[in-house]
């Protein structure tokens, strides 16, 4: 038995904003943009919260599913930007969606967030726990990031992926996730202002601050790795594989990625440049989208493949059964 994908679904914000806005910002260009990371523009978050995306975006996913939101007995919620603290995004879904019958709980595990709540979901199912998943993963990253910074505010943008899981019998693949706290500095995102238990006040940065050019190394070092390694722990030959589905970071990662395992890129599907990177929701979104374009065939092997802060990087292998 394994986790398998039923429905999927996804939710933009109606406000774009390309390039040329962006280069009215900070010094920077719609060609610098486009040549180094393939991004034409992002969806920004206005009127929009993180919570009414993601319940957006799971409303599509059990739509398509054919299923009532009672059915569910587990959302998770991978976010590293929800709009409150308490309670978690997850139960604020649950909620909205009316999904009554769920347990639920958030996760943070920055870009990496929709593959390991997969493989949480998966590993749920394998335990005899649950039948039935809703994984939703959504980002307002433009609340956190400093639009003075030309480092990442050309990167990133908002909206939200979801997917309905059932456990169905099939071959069950293992997941690959590993961390590296030690370059957490790499890319991070601090406290807004507090109190401590003394009642002296402290206030750290609290916008995104990123180090591009280590990320971008770890993940084209990592990333194969985890490829090679997910397919060694499953048996399954890399030529058995479909499509290879990424965290949307920059064209560039993609296409090294591509080149270091020796695949043609167009396996790769590719949404950043209307997107931009939308972090834990990249992956949903994308697989919402060439799923309703009908790329997805039943049968179809994909390798998802999550990478970003923590540093984390998670994969796994599903079948498609749609
Ligand atoms: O989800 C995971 C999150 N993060 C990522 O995946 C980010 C991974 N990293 C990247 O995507 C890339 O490192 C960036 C897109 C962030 C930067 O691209 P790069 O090719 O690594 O640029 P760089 O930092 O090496 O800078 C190259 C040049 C520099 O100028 P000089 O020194 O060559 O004259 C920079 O000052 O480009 C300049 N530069 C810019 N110019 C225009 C850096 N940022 C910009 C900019 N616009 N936004």
């Amino acid at each position: 038995m394994s986790a398998v994908i039923c429905g999927t679904g996804s939710y933009a914000p109606g406000y774009v904003m390309d390039n040329d806005r962006i280069a009215e910002l900070v010094e920077t260009s719609d060609t610098w943009i486009r040549e180094r990371t393939g991004i034409r523009q992002r969806h920004i978050a206005k009127a929009e919260t993180t919570t009414y995306m993601a319940a957006e975006a799971a409303k599509k996913a059990i739509e398509q599913a054919g299923i009532s939101p009672e059915e569910i007995e587990l959302i998770i919620m991978a976010t590293l930007s929800s709009d409150i603290i308490l309670p978690c995004s997850a139960c604020e879904v649950q909620k909205e969606i009316g999904a009554k019958n769920a347990a639920a709980f958030d996760i943070n595990a920055a870009c990496s967030g929709f593959v390991i709540a997969y493989n949480m979901a998966d590993a749920f199912f394998a335990a005899g726990q649950f039948k039935t998943a809703l994984i939703v993963a959504a980002e307002s990253l433009s609340h956190l990031t400093d639009w003075t910074d030309r480092n990442t505010c050309i990167l990133f943008g908002d909206g939200a992926g979801a997917a309905v899981l059932k456990n169905s019998p099939g071959k069950h693949f293992l997941s690959v996730t590993h961390s590296d706290g030690e370059k957490g500095w790499t890319l991070t995102c601090k406290n807004r202002l507090g109190t401590n238990a003394e009642g002296e006040k402290f206030s750290r940065e609290f916008y995104i601050d990123m180090n591009g050019q280590e990320i971008f190394k770890f993940a084209v070092r990592k990333v194969p790795e985890l490829i090679r390694e997910v397919l060694q722990k499953n048996g399954v030959q890399q030529e058995e594989i479909t499509w290879f589905v990424m965290h949307q970071a920059n064209c560039r990662i993609l296409e090294a990625v591509a080149r270091h395992i020796g695949e043609p890129s167009w396996k790769f599907p590719m949404n950043l440049q209307h997107y931009g990177n939308t972090s834990s929701a990249s992956i949903p979104i994308l697989l919402d989208e060439i799923n309703r374009q009908g790329k997805l065939k039943k049968g179809d092997k994909i390798l998802l493949a999550g990478f970003g802060a923590g540093q984390t990087w998670s994969g796994n292998i599903l079948v498609w059964d749609m």
